[in-house]
């Protein structure tokens, strides 16, 4: 009963999740608000809120309230957050009333930011909050052995942030977190088709290119993809190929960037830590570790074995719900 009343929340840029120890991932959904501004009223969440997106009379507002891992929005946050947790409620019944909760957090989010995600978390029911830094969840559910003295390297590749860690011993040795994610990519793809086809194109669009055709540099794919947009220069809709290597093309800078962090926080290992990193590598996680060719290509750019984690786009919240065994039943987030 009382394990049951208690949840891991992964409130993320793009993508909230919710697991329960009990039921295991009870939420897996964009992190979307539709809201009618007229009516003052929450329309919905999620998915469905998600497909409204660019299809909304000018009285609805489609949003997402976290901007590079972080709340930007609070009251629409939590709106979302407060609805997570009563469509989730049905699933787990009387015991999910006043949960404990643990929550994943950005490693270099500051107190102010940290306590916005305690307000809304005890807005919504939360009896105790412990929050556990993104990277570290990340880690704990790609199954490394984070308490033991040993390099566990960790890159998170978010929406809206990339967050490269060196976790040993339970503690984050070093880390350095980009706001540089998956986001940008999507926005570099907009702004390639832009100036080279002046065709505007929506996120979801150059979202769904990437997913399907985007790569590393030095990864080989053929297959073209044909989009659909507005010629800015005649105003006519108009339909352009886009090659695999075009989308490299427009991802690689900010990829680039990426590696550099990732190349940062390497540089920064203690010496007694360094063998590990050659031995064991380094572990992605998040959605961004879907892309194609990233493993192969940061492989070869950092000079280290490279490995996807199982499930990396739900890697934190599964860390948080394999938290939720070790939270400390009286204490309440340290802010
Ligand atoms: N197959 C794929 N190839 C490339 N990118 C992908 C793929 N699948 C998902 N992504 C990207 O992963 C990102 C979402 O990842 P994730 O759910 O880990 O982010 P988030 O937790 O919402 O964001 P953040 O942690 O930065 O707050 C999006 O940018 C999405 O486009
Ligand atoms: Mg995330």
């Amino acid at each position: 009963m009382f394990a049951s009343s208690q949840l891991g929340v992964d409130l993320g840029t793009m993508n909230v999740r919710l697991f329960s120890q009990t039921k295991g991932l009870l939420f897996d959904e964009p992190a979307t608000v539709a809201y009618n501004r007229q009516a003052d009223k929450l329309m919905a969440i999620g998915q469905k809120a998600k497909q409204m997106i660019g299809k909304t009379p000018p009285h609805v507002e489609v949003t997402y309230p976290l901007r590079n891992g972080v709340i930007a929005d609070f009251d629409r946050a939590k709106a979302l957050l407060q609805q997570v947790f009563k469509q989730s409620s049905k699933q787990l019944g009387l015991a999910f009333k006043k949960p404990d909760v643990v929550m994943s957090v950005p490693f270099h989010a500051t107190s102010v930011e940290r306590r916005s995600f305690y307000e809304i978390a005890k807005h919504c029911g939360a009896k105790h909050i412990q929050f556990i830094e993104e990277p570290v969840a990340a880690a704990i559910g790609a199954d490394l052995p984070v308490s033991e003295p040993v390099a566990n390297v960790v890159v998170h590749l978010g929406a809206g942030k990339t967050e490269a860690a060196i976790i040993s011993l339970g503690g984050v040795v070093a880390c350095r977190s980009l706001r540089i994610g998956g986001n940008q990519l999507d926005e570099d793809i907009m702004q390639y088709v832009r100036q080279h086809y002046s065709l505007l194109i929506g996120e979801q669009t150059a979202e769904q290119v990437k997913i399907e055709i985007g790569s590393a540099p030095g990864t080989v794919m053929e297959q073209s993809v044909t989009i659909h947009g507005r010629d800015f220069v005649t105003g006519f809709l108009k339909a352009v190929s886009l090659s695999p290597t075009e989308v490299q093309t427009a991802i690689k800078e900010s990829l680039w960037q990426i590696a550099e962090a990732i190349r940062a926080v390497l540089e920064e290992c203690p010496a007694e830590l360094s063998g590990d990193i050659i031995d064991r590598g380094v572990v992605l996680t998040g959605g961004g570790a879907l892309l194609h060719g990233i493993e192969q290509w940061l492989s070869t750019e950092l000079h280290v074995p490279v490995h996807v984690a199982p499930n990396p786009a739900e890697a934190v919240a599964i860390g948080t719900g394999k938290a939720l065994r070790a939270m400390p039943k009286r204490l309440d987030a340290a802010l």
